[in-house]
């Protein structure tokens, strides 16, 4: 298995999305204004326009009610847009105060997302990580949310990730290891960089092979 470049086609983000982004992004400021956090503890958030770029594009390419987990989901953001882009959205977050102020966004637009409260990391993913890994904001506390769900990481057809600096060949490998062929990996790196990739089968190698 490798994890292939997959060109989308151009589309635009709609109206309600931009509407939801939006309003989502002031809440999720209103947030940061009440919280104690400095501005050098809060964690990350992606360009969540970008991001519905990608889920719109994928949404054409992709077979009907495809299902979509976002690994750490903040405040539910991406997780709410792949849920009115159509997608049978989950957001997979360990902070429970994170979790509700999602289930209040998705309440309030009327969206099916769900969210799930623990730690999107499968149970033996863990060994994957390497001693020279600079792990700063994904956790490896708390036993891995799949199992508490009675499902897999085998179950999504796409998964959004943002892997911290120091982290991207971890989860990488992760979903490498533990998603099933053919699913998509749309991943934000900061500094306006996006990617998305599909764990394609390289015919007549074993797997690991080059392509
Ligand atoms: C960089 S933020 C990204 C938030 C959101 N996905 C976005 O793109 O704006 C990472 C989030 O992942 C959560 N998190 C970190 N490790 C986790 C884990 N192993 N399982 C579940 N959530 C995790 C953090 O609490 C934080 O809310």
């Amino acid at each position: 298995m490798v994890l292939q470049k997959v060109d989308l086609p151009a589309t635009t983000v709609e109206p309600n999305v931009r509407r939801l982004i939006g309003d989502a992004e002031s809440r999720l400021q209103r947030y940061y204004d009440r919280s104690v956090l400095s501005e050098q503890q809060r964690v990350g958030r992606s360009d969540f326009y970008q991001v519905a770029e990608a889920l719109a594009g994928l949404r054409v390419v992709l077979g009907p009610d495809p299902r979509f987990a976002e690994w750490g989901s903040g405040f539910g953001i991406n997780t709410c847009v792949a849920a009115l882009l159509g997608y049978q959205a989950v957001g997979i977050e360990l902070d429970p105060e994170l979790v509700s102020y999602s289930r209040q966004l998705a309440t309030d637009y009327q969206l099916s997302a769900t969210f799930w409260q623990g730690n999107f990391l499968p149970a033996e993913a863990r060994q994957l990580l390497d001693p020279v890994d600079r792990i700063w904001i994904t956790s490896l506390e708390g036993g891995e949310v799949y199992a508490a769900e009675t499902c897999s990481l085998q179950d999504f057809d796409v998964i959004f990730a943002y892997p911290a600096p120091g982290e991207t060949r971890f989860l990488f490998d992760v979903f490498e290891q533990f998603a099933a062929a053919d699913t998509r990996l749309i991943s934000f790196h900061g500094g306006g960089e996006m990617r998305v990739q599909q764990k394609v089968v390289v015919r007549g190698a074993a797997d690991g092979g080059q392509q």
